[in-house]
């Protein structure tokens, strides 16, 4: 067989807060995406008090899904999309996080678009929190460090898994949910867990801290994958998480060690998820360090009853590290393994390592340890794009995503890995996490938009465009 299995979920992906737009309107609230600047190639976003006039969020008008996504599902049914991956923002259904009774627009708002998307023969795949905690939660409950957040994150799941019950089959919880493990990089613990630090926090507590964050999110994962196949026995319910395989510099076993423990740091996540423990090396660690992290046996009754049944994650690059700091020493404990590039391998323009066999590679590690079910549901490269005659010719899009497929054909092919599908992010061109830039392009659907905000909106097909078509139309075959 050349194929992909038959029923393999092809389709794009995107955030509904990377495309939505509509910040305000129907009811909305104020999420944390509407409080962040945009920044660029190397600059970081700011994050704001509030919303404050004559600033820039390049997320308050985005690409205007919300008001254009019936012609954009056209386009991902011309280009035979069987599943869209987005979200649900949060705000549009529970403003603040914290009300009494949902916003009936908001969840009239995503009836509308799961509607349109399977007349169009499409299935929506829901991510639940993708970056769009509510921004009245981190200012008046300082985030999920408080536990108070894990009964409002049910709620909120439950109100639209039941709502969504008959539209939606596969779920995930938190987006990405181990990007904020090293503790360094503060968009990253903004945005997975809107987290209020204290002035004096230093950064040993703020690990402390994430550490409490990412086990309540953990908690709250297990709870809604509990309630959800209440919901629907027939739902298929994941976690999402950013896999980064990190490979060791050389061949010294101190490097291998160290490899290994940087990626017991996006483990942890996935275990937990998956095995409904916390694995010992999480508890030695907090042991060692004196860490006291508030669960209960109730809690961990919850881990163990709501284990996932699929692991999504998202896949861009593969990274590099050894053991030797500045001064030569080894070190032995993350975050303090040093990062290095990987001479064997290329980067985009925004320094990501292009690895598509790491993607082979990840696909086996984590069907060995999990033997679950594993969906791909961000893959993609973000590039400059230019357009000449409308028409943009991306052929180094099309040459990473090939590659990519490629690679993933061996693993379920040759290796006979169980995989679901294959969403490559930013189908269509979206507002940037990271950067918050327009620019920094994904999409195989081009559109007319700048970093600075101007531009028509209007949508191009790009030359990826079409080779991904024939891509899905032969399942596979031609890669
Ligand atoms: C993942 C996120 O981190 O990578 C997406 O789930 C994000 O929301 C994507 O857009 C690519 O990152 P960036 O910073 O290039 O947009």
């Amino acid at each position: 067989m050349n194929t992909f299995p038959e029923n393999f979920l092809w389709g794009g992906a995107v955030a509904a807060h990377q495309v939505e737009g509509g910040w305000n309107v129907e009811g909305k609230g104020v999420s944390i995406a509407d409080v962040m600047t945009a920044g660029g190639n190397g600059i970081s976003r700011e994050i704001t008090d509030g919303v404050i006039e004559n600033r820039y969020y390049p997320n308050h008008e985005a690409i205007d899904f919300y008001h254009l996504y019936k012609e954009d599902i056209q386009l991902f049914k011309e280009l035979g999309l069987k599943v869209l991956r987005t979200s649900i923002n949060w705000t549009r259904i529970f403003p603040n996080g914290d009300d009494k009774e949902p916003n009936e627009k908001g969840l009239k708002f995503y009836d509308d678009l799961f509607d349109e998307l399977r007349a169009n023969g499409i299935e929506p795949v829901i991510t639940l929190s993708h970056f769009e905690i509510p921004f009245h939660l981190y200012k008046a409950y300082g985030g999920f460090k408080n536990k108070q957040l894990i009964p409002f994150f049910t709620r909120y799941a439950e109100t639209v898994m039941t709502r969504y019950k008959n539209k939606v089959k596969y779920w995930m919880t938190f987006n990405e949910i181990n990007n904020q493990a090293d503790g360094q990089h503060d968009l990253h613990t903004w945005t997975n867990s809107a987290i209020l630090f204290d002035q004096n926090e230093t950064q040993a507590n703020k690990e402390e801290i994430i550490y409490q964050a990412a086990i309540n999110e953990l908690i709250a994962s297990a709870q809604v994958v509990k309630l959800g196949h209440k919901i629907n026995p027939k739902f298929q319910i994941g976690c999402m998480v950013a896999y980064v395989p990190v490979y060791p510099y050389s061949s010294k076993p101190e490097d291998q060690m160290a490899a290994q423990k940087v990626m017991n740091r996006r483990f942890f996540y996935s275990d937990v998820h998956a095995r409904g423990e916390i694995p010992q090396y999480v508890l030695k660690e907090w042991d060692r360090k004196n860490y006291s992290i508030d669960i209960s046996d109730e809690e961990k009754k919850i881990l163990k009853e709501g284990t996932v049944d699929y692991i999504g994650f998202s896949y861009y690059m593969s990274g590099t590290v050894t053991t030797l700091d500045e001064k030569g020493e080894m070190i032995n404990d993350f975050p303090k393994a040093k990062w290095l590039s990987n001479p064997h391998v290329k980067a985009s323009d925004w320094g990501w390592q292009i690895d598509p066999v790491g993607m082979r590679y990840t696909l086996n590690i984590l069907d060995q340890r999990y033997q679950l079910p594993l969906f791909i549901v961000e893959n993609g490269f973000g590039a400059y794009d230019k357009v000449e005659n409308d028409e943009i010719h991306d052929q180094y899009r099309i040459d990473y995503i090939h590659a990519h497929i490629a690679e993933m054909k061996k693993a379920v092919l040759e290796d006979g890995v169980n995989l679901l599908g294959y969403t490559p992010w930013g189908i269509i061109d979206i507002v940037s996490f990271g950067s918050g830039e327009m620019e920094k392009r994904y999409g195989m659907i081009y559109v007319d938009k700048n970093n600075d905000g101007k531009g028509t909106l209007k949508r191009l097909k790009k030359d990826s465009f079409k080779w991904y078509q024939g891509i899905i139309a032969s399942n596979g075959a031609d890669i």
